[in-house]
């Protein structure tokens, strides 16, 4: 296992998102990293409804009052704090966790390398 950077904190605001590559077990996935009010939080970027991004790879995840992320199908919304989906056709289901270490200045995480 290996420590990776994604990104120096002052980089990301608060309500800004970013998508990242890792791979799970030798699968390639991706993911998106997303600053809240009171910290950071890392989902596999994949809606609970259908196997799809849930941003249309236009890392818009968010929704216009940030209370939520939102999958751009069919407009699941999902809390940013838990990954809980709370409306939408996959109400109840969550996306998935990714672990992330955070560093004095940086955020990250382990690599499978
Ligand atoms: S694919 Fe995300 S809500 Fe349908």
């Amino acid at each position: 296992m290996a420590f990776r950077v994604l990104i120096d904190k002052k980089d990301l605001q608060i309500g800004e998102t970013m998508v990242f590559d890792y791979t799970e077990v030798g699968i390639p996935r991706q993911g998106f990293l997303a600053r809240l009010e009171d910290g950071w939080v890392a989902y596999e970027n994949r809606c609970r409804h259908l196997p799809i991004s849930l941003d249309m790879d236009d890392n818009q995840f968010f929704t216009r009052d940030k209370a939520y992320f939102f999958c751009q199908s069919h407009g699941a919304l999902y809390e940013p704090q838990t990954g809980k989906c709370v409306q939408g056709p996959c109400a109840g289901a969550a996306l998935k966790p990714i672990a992330l270490i955070i560093q004095e200045h940086q955020i990250g995480l382990e690599t499978e390398d």
